[in-house]
């Protein structure tokens, strides 16, 4: 994959306190492949609570102020309750490259969840790199199930 396939936009990143070393690392990354950064903190190690981080950055993405979200927290799982409680919000907690691809290809992922202090199977860097290069397929089927989670329609 070449870093053309890089050309995504503004991506908007947050943690709270027990990711923040690993948001400064991704952001480290995405600056070094020419990407657009919007932090949305938190700027320090000090203890903070993650849906202060969450929320502003969903509505960014939902608004379309930015392309695609990254949350991260000690265990991603924070950041991912509060950002898939908000319509439009499509927040995928990922370990590997493998569920980041899949994440973009089946549900067209709009947020990505990163763990700052649980293991992931593959680098987070990896990990983001795949997530921002993968397209969605666009396919019917995947398109109607998509659909249907803000809708609540039933089949
Ligand atoms: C903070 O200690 C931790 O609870 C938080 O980062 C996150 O893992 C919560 O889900």
């Amino acid at each position: 994959m070449s870093d053309r396939e890089l050309d995504v936009g503004v991506v908007a990143i947050g943690s709270d306190h027990a990711a923040y070393e690993a948001k400064e690392q991704l952001k480290t990354w995405l600056a070094a492949h020419g990407i657009k950064v919007q932090d949305f903190g938190t700027h320090s190690t000090d203890s903070m609570d993650y849906p202060d981080v969450a929320r502003p950055l969903c509505e960014a993405v939902v608004s379309q102020k930015v392309s695609r979200g990254v949350l991260m927290c000690g265990t991603g799982l924070g950041m991912c309750y509060v950002a898939n409680r908000m319509t439009g919000v499509r927040a995928a907690p990922c370990w590997s490259i493998e569920t980041a691809e899949l994440s973009r290809l089946h549900n067209d992922a709009n947020v990505l969840i990163l763990p700052g202090r649980a293991g992931t199977m593959d680098s987070l860097e990896e990990i983001l790199e795949v997530w921002l290069k993968t397209p969605f397929t666009g396919d019917e089927r995947h398109q109607r199930r998509i659909d249907k989670i803000d809708s609540r329609q039933q089949v």
